[in-house]
């Protein structure tokens, strides 16, 4: 690729300062900046800039907004099925017959940077197990493995980004997938999308070759699932329906047969889980309906005011908080890659170190770029039939998100969630917990309450620090 053929494609967008120190570039950094270069949107990018992609104001859209419908705990505990009309038991049946049949598959997203953590490695390989050590990555795909050994076998969709795609991989690799089949486990990496300049919208260089770039959200799963094959693999296997999670939160009920069963009884294309929040300004997505349709509002652009608002019982009116665990249809989600512009882009101002037009590194004291970032949870509007299902929050989330100190998603609170869960399996088929101690249980051991009533029987003693296995 020559010089002169990347200037006639960034002139007309005013964006050929990139090329300020090619010539001092070596032959094999030419070709990855021209790599770089040739991969951009422009027209995109310029459009994102000028601000013409629909602006949404939040606030005054949260303030029109009203609860979204959803099956509450008590509807799921109800003998006649609540307003869904279906049981408890229906639903986990249908869940169950779908697993069995192959027909669910698990995308795991761990493409984020976990910057608010301050661990210098992907999210997913931190040691989060409170007895046993074992990082996330391994727990959720021992979830995966039991959840084969259960029913069938059932595929693990992971979803890199450059920025954590071969750690991951060797780490995966080294632990021989933590035992899942090769042709289980699909790793593919999303996409980026560039920083630029928020006074001016000129590219940020992270180098004198290479443009700072960064991942384009979780919402770059579907364009990335059609790119890699994985959608080829998951018609290949018979997968219809993807159960979603972020790599954060080890509590999450991988495969819920439940779950599954309220999205393939309602005839749903998305589903998703919802806990009540505890305080009006928790950080959880906020389930909302707008114009007629389900949609989630970010904690980041609710109004403190709407948040509070309260019902006639008194409770918080948007109670229902996302934990970021959905049911896709895969017939949905092709549907959506046909359609441009599905997902909207959310512009964030980020302080974005970058090399100068001197050739020095600018560290800006203040935000001085936008970030281009794409969510998956946007894709709700667009759902026939959507469905919101409330879960206890002790037994669905407890997210890793902080580094030691802060009130809450640090290390020692996710500990604490995932000791009382398996302390309360092993109580209720009638054995105890010594107080004090620390029991973890491996989903090889058991997956779920039910499971551990295989394992375990009524009066056996479980003291000191144990790890199931
Ligand atoms: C997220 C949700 C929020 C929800 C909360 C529950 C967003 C924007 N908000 O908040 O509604 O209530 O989780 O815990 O997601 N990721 C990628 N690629 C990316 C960016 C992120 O794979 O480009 C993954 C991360 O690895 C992580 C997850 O997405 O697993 C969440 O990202 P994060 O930025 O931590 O979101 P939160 O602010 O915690």
């Amino acid at each position: 690729m020559q010089k002169n053929d990347l200037v006639g494609r960034l002139a007309p967008f005013q964006q050929q300062h990139v090329l300020r120190f090619w010539d001092d570039l070596s032959p094999a950094g030419q070709k990855r900046l021209a790599e770089q270069v040739l991969a951009l949107d422009l027209p995109l990018l310029a459009r994102l800039f000028a601000g013409e992609q629909q602006h949404v104001d939040w606030v005054e859209v949260s303030r029109r907004a009203e609860p979204a419908p959803a099956v509450r705990i008590a509807d799921r505990e109800s003998t006649t099925g609540g307003k869904l009309g279906f049981t408890r038991a229906a639903a986990i049946a249908r869940g169950k017959h779908a697993l069995a049949a192959g027909e669910i598959g698990i995308v795991l997203v761990a493409g984020g940077q976990g910057s608010r953590l301050g661990f210098e490695h992907p999210k997913g390989m931190y040691p989060i197990g409170p007895v046993s050590k074992a990082t996330l990555l391994q727990i959720h795909c021992e979830k995966v493995v039991a959840l084969s050994r259960t029913y069938k076998a059932t595929p693990l969709y992971l979803m890199t980004s450059p920025l954590t795609h071969e750690e991951q991989l060797d780490f995966l690799a080294k632990h021989n997938r933590f035992g899942l089949a090769e042709d289980d486990l699909v790793p593919f990496c999303q996409g980026t999308m560039p920083a630029v300049d928020a006074a001016t919208g000129k590219l940020l260089l992270e180098s004198r070759g290479a443009l700072f770039e960064s991942p384009d959200g979780h919402g770059g799963m579907v364009a990335a699932l059609a790119k890699s094959g994985a959608i080829d693999h998951m018609r290949r296997r018979g997968v219809k329906h993807l159960f979603y999670l972020q790599v954060d939160n080890p509590l999450v009920p991988i495969g819920d047969p439940e779950f599954i069963g309220y999205h393939l009884l309602a005839e749903s294309e998305l589903t998703s889980m919802a806990v009540a929040k505890q305080e009006p300004m928790d950080k959880l997505g906020n389930f909302a309906m707008i114009d007629g349709k389900a949609s989630i509002i970010e904690y980041s652009d609710f109004p403190r005011d709407v948040a509070e608002q309260r019902d006639a019982t008194g409770g918080l009116k948007f109670w229902a908080g996302s934990i970021a665990v959905h049911m896709f249809g895969v017939a949905f989600l092709e549907r959506m890659l046909s359609l441009k512009d599905a997902l909207p882009f959310h512009i964030a101002r980020k302080k974005v170190p970058h090399v100068g037009g001197d050739g020095k590194m600018v560290n800006p004291a203040e935000p001085n770029a936008l970030k281009f970032e794409r969510f998956i949870f946007d894709l709700l509007p667009q759902a026939k039939n959507p469905l919101v299902v409330e879960f206890a929050e002790a037994e669905v989330f407890a997210p890793l998100k902080n580094a030691p100190g802060a009130p809450k998603d640090t290390e020692a609170y996710v500990h604490q969630f995932l000791l009382a869960q398996h302390a309360a399996w092993l109580r209720a088929v009638g054995a105890s917990v010594a107080d004090g101690s620390r029991v973890e249980i491996s989903p090889l051991y058991a997956l779920d309450a039910e499971q551990v009533k295989q394992r375990v029987k009524p009066g056996e003693q479980f003291g000191g620090d144990r790890y199931l296995r």
